[in-house]
This record gives structure tokens, C-alpha cells and sequence, in this order.
């Protein structure tokens, strides 16, 4: 339920008092990332829902920090990542409780991609890694079509 623009000169401003390291923290991005460090001080950022289906966000906020050119990532590279962040979850939670949290995650991993409003109504009802792996199967079919 979280909402609303960050004010990073308030973080700023605490920054200034100089009493503790501080980590600046909303809605940083790929996109706002060198704005901010450029013009702020801060010790270290902390990304919350950029994260979200996107665990590349910080090797690339790392490569855009060194200068290095950020390869976007492609549908089959976030589909690789999905799987791999399904089955950690099956691993550490069991089947179960893993497709019940992953209902609502998957779908940020396809977000901005060809049909990702069908897939997302297929992944936030799958009930099942059976179900996960025939709508995977189908999201990749459908894009190589
Ligand atoms: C799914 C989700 C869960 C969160 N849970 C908490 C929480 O338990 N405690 C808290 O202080 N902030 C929580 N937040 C807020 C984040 O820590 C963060 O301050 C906020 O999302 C802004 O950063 P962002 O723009 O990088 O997401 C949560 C945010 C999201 C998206």
C-alpha cells in the first residue's frame, strides 16, 4: 500500500547532521540512480520495489556506477531468473506455500513484455509448479511464435 514521491533533500538534510551513515531508500531506479548520486552524498541506497521481479537491478545500479554499459534483459533472461527464484522458493518453503507467495511475484517478471496481462491472469491463479511450468512452457511458445 505504499505510496507517494520520496523528498531526498529531507533525507538530505539528515545526511548533513553528520550523526550517522545513511541509506537513502524509494523509488530508485535504473532511470533516477545517477541524478541522485550525483547530487547527494548518501552512504548507500536501498531499493525496494524496483527489486521486485527484477533481482538484475543491482548488478546493473553497480554497473551503471562504474561506467559500465547495462545490458537490458531480455524476456528469455527474466523467465530464466523466475524459474530459478521459483524453485529457491520451493526448495526453502515447499511446493505449497512457494506457489501461494509466487502469485503474486511472477508477474513482475514479465511486466512490459509482449501478453503479459494474459500470462499475469494465468500466474496470480496457478495453483500448482505444474501449472507454474505449462504457463512458462506457453509464455515461451508464444514468444518465439
Ligand atoms: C512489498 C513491500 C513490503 C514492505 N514492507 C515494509 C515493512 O515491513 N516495513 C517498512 O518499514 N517498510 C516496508 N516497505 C517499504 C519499503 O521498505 C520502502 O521504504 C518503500 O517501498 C520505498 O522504497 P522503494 O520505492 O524502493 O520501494 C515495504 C514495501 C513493499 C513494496
Amino acid at each position: 500500500m505504499y505510496s507517494g514521491n520520496v523528498n531526498y533533500d529531507i533525507i538530505d538534510e539528515a545526511k548533513k547532521l553528520n550523526l550517522l551513515p545513511i541509506i537513502a531508500n524509494g523509488d530508485i531506479s535504473l532511470n533516477n540512480f545517477s541524478n541522485l548520486d550525483s547530487k547527494y552524498d548518501f552512504e548507500a541506497y536501498m531499493i525496494g520495489r524496483e527489486a521486485i521481479g527484477n533481482p538484475l537491478v543491482f548488478k546493473n545500479l553497480c554497473d551503471l556506477e562504474e561506467g559500465k554499459n547495462i545490458n537490458k534483459t531480455d524476456l528469455n533472461d527474466q523467465i530464466d531468473l523466475m524459474k530459478k527464484h521459483m524453485f529457491y522458493l520451493v526448495e526453502e518453503y515447499g511446493e505449497n506455500r512457494a506457489i501461494s507467495a509466487f502469485r503474486g511475484i511472477a508477474p513482475f517478471y514479465i511486466r512490459g513484455f509482449n501478453y503479459a496481462a494474459m500470462f499475469r491472469s494465468n500466474l496470480v491463479k496457478m495453483k500448482s509448479l505444474s501449472d507454474f511450468n505449462d504457463i512458462v512452457k506457453d509464455l515461451v511458445r508464444q514468444n518465439n511464435d
